[in-house]
């Protein structure tokens, strides 16, 4: 059977862990691909670049409706049947509509049911109060059961709180990101260590934290941590990307009130991720809440560099303590400076046997083949199920 022919659709176009993870996707897709965005920004041309037709209709009253919100105002529904209407023409050139994001599932699930087309709900987020009112977690879940042909969980834990808040078990398929390996391997060393020297950080120990800026990432657990670590860099890559630019600003307040300031470097959203990484010492990953999967888990494991990660959420599927990294209680500035002291003690021989073993593995389990065969799959048995008679 060839592959179905999909209607991609996101409601928003930064590039996220989700929006990262569908680039890779649809790079890797072999059917007919077409996307709409329902906000305008540098998703449209990184998909574009990937041959994807892309249609962008800008959310109206719905955009501005939180996700902590208790319930959508009456705008955010005409929106929805605006937008569903909109989206039912190329819904109905598809075989099916998957949707990357909460709000753009509302509105595929929406178009779906006037194109009669199925409609699956990939789900990047941990749905629990931490991040979500309890009315928006219920109304996702309801629509969930009753519209989505399925749902696929970034990891076990995302699907664990799904299935927690009510969602149908029977919905839901784990298919962990695929990140490619290619453009660690080809890391030029030299570029590392000129940026190194560039920085001043030829000889320090440099800790490399990546992701956008946000209160529950927790890059604050590593500013704070430096205070144990003199020796320590922290390079900081990524930009608040949802309205979170109080917090960079708390950050660099942090720093300067702990006497680090001249220890974090602030390197902004940045397109040699890679680099980064390999020319840093160590990858830590500070969530301090649940991460659903956690991206940068697994590109620290292809740059070949040593792990630690917050011991929550989707990351403990990723790393075994030990063997293919290292993990941290969530949140605990003193235990993460202590568990990276722990790794930098360990004989190199020890470290690198455990870096060599996550690279194989980051490679065999996190490949974007194995994803784009993972998501084939489920949308495979939708559209199938679908063309079944009776
Ligand atoms: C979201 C999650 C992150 C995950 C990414 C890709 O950004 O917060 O944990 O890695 O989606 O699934």
């Amino acid at each position: 059977m060839s592959a179905p022919r999909v209607l991609f659709v996101s409601h928003t176009a930064v590039l996220g862990g989700a929006e990262r993870m569908l680039l890779d996707l649809v790079g890797g897709w072999e059917g007919e691909r077409r996307a709409v965005l329902l906000a305008s920004g540098p998703l449209r041309a990184a998909l574009e670049a990937r041959g994807v037709t892309v249609d962008v209709e800008p959310l109206g009253a719905l955009g501005e409706t939180r996700r902590e919100s208790a319930a959508p105002g009456l705008g955010a529904l005409v929106d929805v049947a605006r937008l569903a209407s909109r989206l039912a023409a190329p819904a109905r050139e598809a075989d099916v509509l998957h949707a990357n994001t909460q709000k753009s599932f509302v509105v595929a699930a929406a178009a779906g049911l006037i194109a009669r087309r199925p409609v699956v709900w990939h789900l990047h987020d941990i749905l629990t109060t931490a991040h979500f009112s309890a009315s928006n977690i219920r109304a996702a879940v309801m629509l969930a059961n009753t519209r989505a042909a399925a749902v696929i969980a970034n990891s076990e834990a995302t699907a664990a709180a799904f299935r927690a808040a009510g969602g149908n078990a029977k919905l839901v398929h784990v298919v962990y990101n695929g990140i490619p390996s290619a453009p660690f391997d080809a890391v030029d060393q030299e570029a590392c260590h000129a940026f190194r020297a560039a920085s001043g950080d030829a000889h320090a120990f440099v800790i490399a934290a990546c992701g956008r800026l946000a209160p529950w990432k927790g890059q604050h657990v590593l500013v704070a941590a430096l205070e144990a670590m003199p020796d320590a860099v922290a390079w900081i890559i990524g930009r608040a990307l949802f309205g979170e630019d109080r917090y960079a600003e708390t950050l660099r307040i942090q720093a300067a009130e702990l006497g680090v300031a001249d220890r974090v470097r602030f390197l902004g959203e940045r397109e040699d991720v890679p680099m980064l990484l390999r020319a840093s010492d160590l990858v830590v990953h500070t969530s301090v809440d649940p991460e659903p999967f956690g991206r940068v888990v697994v590109e620290g494991m292809l740059a070949r560099r040593p792990v630690v990660a917050a011991d929550a959420g989707g990351v403990p599927e990723i790393i075994r303590h030990g063997e293919t990294g290292w993990l941290a209680p969530p949140g605990d500035p003193g235990a993460l400076a202590e568990r990276i002291g722990a790794v930098r003690a360990l004989a190199p021989g020890e470290r690198d046997a455990v870096v060599a073993r996550a690279y194989a593995d980051a490679v065999a389990r996190f490949s974007p083949a194995a994803m784009v065969a993972g998501v084939r799959d489920v949308l495979d048995s939708v559209v199938s199920g679908r063309r079944r008679p009776g």
